[in-house]
């Protein structure tokens, strides 16, 4: 009896063992190849464990976990809500919320009394680069785009994937310093060329800027961005292993295959604010095409003397637009010590940078771009209070790409296949899927800023003003930003002798009140 109770058990436990390795196999083969989820495709195992901790963690994240916003770069509340717009999955969240309203920094919009009805509000208006002074000015739809990130820098399927869904969702990709790819122009959106110090590219033999390139790559481009500097690493250039510069990236950036590249840490042919200005209306008038300046700011030098430089030799002269890169901006790879402690975060540059146009008269001249950590609408809400017309963001399109926040982009074992060359990593990303994602987080977060404008009261997002958003200072005060950083009188440049410096804080000049109201409502 006791051996037959025996053999039975000992059936029975073989049969459940069978069945368990047959669901784990057809688990196995079933997140490996489906398409949506990057990590359990590339990782099945970790990537079970991974979705049970983030589900089940909502549930005992109070006995583990301090809160959803102290992670850095970006926090969990941060990221989940980047990840929920870009899978369309709205913007709701229940209970309350986790952001410490009265933290020191912290940006509250200033809610109307009685907000524009929802019949009369109107989509936000597009806006053109150039107007006037190209042969092709570019006219921008959204928004939110897509910041510089190179081909090498981030592999071939996130290239794609961004490149597709930028053309879904209407918005523009930088390519960043890397030189113009196939995949940058797979989906037919509308790219701004990006030209490094090392003018990848768009160089000939020598390293120098080829004009005939230049003419190449015009027709595939809305517009060219002069790189002086990104926040990340400003003054630094760089080297490109030698590993790295496979024979399709050699052909793309113009270099040498499986030799190291140097890119050096300033463009050897721009010493000063007229050499920008010499080198962007050189190329616009090959091209025809907008020309703008991506750069950190440090302090406000550099803005001062653009402006003179601009003064001295016409309007003509000016750049269509200029990128204002944080200091907390990201990046593939740079040293700690600049990425930690160099140039100054956007909540300070941008409204100075946009002071300084406002005051030589510039400003309906100059489009403003931001960028730095602009991953969120309300981000997005606060940047165009302050001044800028459009913003870019990478580090938001790599989460909508599905980016953990793994901090190894320098390493090239990205585990989601954004920046890392391996093909077994990059397998997980699918394109057919991500591309999708990135279309989503535009078209999110154009509503969520536009939600936010309406609740101001406005009819647009494009009506965000300074005094539309208050900067927390303690428990128990927020000021206007119209308040901290009040709108300079527009001084006719003439005025102006090339060594002023912008006013300071609380100077008389800066405590001015701007002439009239339709001054504060079109800024240009
Ligand atoms: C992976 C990666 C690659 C980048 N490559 C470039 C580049 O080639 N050129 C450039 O100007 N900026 C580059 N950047 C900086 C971004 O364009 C952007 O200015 C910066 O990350 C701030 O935006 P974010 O905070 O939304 O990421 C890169 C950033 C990342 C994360």
């Amino acid at each position: 009896m006791d051996g037959a109770m025996g053999v039975v058990t000992y059936g029975l436990g073989t049969l459940l063992g069978l069945v368990l390795v047959v669901v784990l196999t057809f688990w196995f083969i079933q997140d490996v190849t489906q398409k949506k989820h990057t990590i359990l495709r590339n990782f099945p195992v970790i990537g079970r464990l991974r979705y049970l901790f983030e589900r089940q963690g909502e549930y005992f994240r109070q006995y583990f976990f301090a809160n959803d916003r102290e992670e850095m770069p970006f926090n969990r509340a941060v990221r989940s809500w980047v990840y929920r717009l870009a899978k369309d999955e709205g913007g709701t969240i229940g209970f309350g919320s986790t952001n410490n309203m009265s933290e020191p920094g912290n940006i509250i919009f200033v809610n109307a009394g009685f907000p524009v009805l929802e019949e009369e509000l109107v989509p936000t208006p597009p806006l053109t680069i150039g107007q006037g002074f190209c042969r092709e000015p570019f006219t921008a739809r959204s928004l939110v785009n897509i910041s510089g990130m190179s081909y090498g820098a981030i592999s071939a399927p996130a290239v794609r994937a961004l490149s597709r869904g930028a053309r879904e969702a209407g918005c523009w990709m930088d390519t960043g310093e890397g030189g113009l790819s196939p995949y940058h122009r797979e989906g037919g959106c509308d790219v701004i060329m990006q030209i490094g110090t090392a003018k990848y590219g768009v160089r000939d033999g020598a390293g120098n800027l080829s004009m005939d390139r230049i003419r190449e790559i015009a027709s595939h481009v809305r517009a060219f961005e002069i790189k002086l500097s990104q926040g990340a690493k400003p003054g630094k250039g760089g080297v490109l292993p030698g590993a790295k510069v496979t024979a399709e990236i050699a052909g793309i950036r113009g270099i040498p295959p499986h030799q190291d590249s140097i890119s050096p840490n300033r463009h050897r042919d721009i010493a000063d604010a007229d050499q920008l200005l010499d080198q962007i209306a050189r190329l616009r008038d090959a091209t025809g095409k907008p020309v703008g300046v991506k750069t950190a700011i440090g302090g406000w030098e550099f803005v001062q003397e653009l402006c003179d430089a601009v003064h001295r030799r016409g309007l003509a002269m000016a750049p269509d637009f200029l990128v204002i890169d944080g200091g907390e901006g990201g990046t593939g790879a740079a040293p700690q010590a600049l990425m930690d402690h160099m140039a100054l975060p956007i909540a300070e540059a941008l409204p100075r940078v946009v002071d300084g146009l406002i005051e030589w008269g510039l400003r309906d001249r100059i489009r403003v771009v931001a960028s730095g950590k602009l991953v969120t609408s309300a981000k997005v809400a606060w940047a165009l209070c302050a001044g800028a017309d459009f913003i870019n963001t990478a580090r938001g399109f790599m989460f909508a790409l599905g980016c953990i926040q793994a901090l190894r982009c320098h390493t090239n074992t990205c585990p989601t296949g954004i920046t890392t060359h391996n093909r077994r990593l990059q397998r997980g990303l699918v394109v057919e899927e991500k591309y999708l994602r990135v279309a989503n987080y535009v078209r999110n977060m154009n509503k969520e800023i536009d939600m936010i404008a309406h609740s101001c009261g406005l009819k647009h997002a494009r009506e965000l003003r300074r005094e539309h958003v208050r900067i927390v200072r303690s428990a128990y005060e927020s000021v206007a930003l119209n308040t901290l950083c009040p709108y300079p009188e527009p001084r006719r440049a003439g005025e102006l002798r090339a060594g002023d410096r912008f006013p300071s804080r609380g100077s008389a000049a800066s405590r001015r009140k701007p002439k009239s109201r339709a001054f504060l409502t079109n800024p240009g």
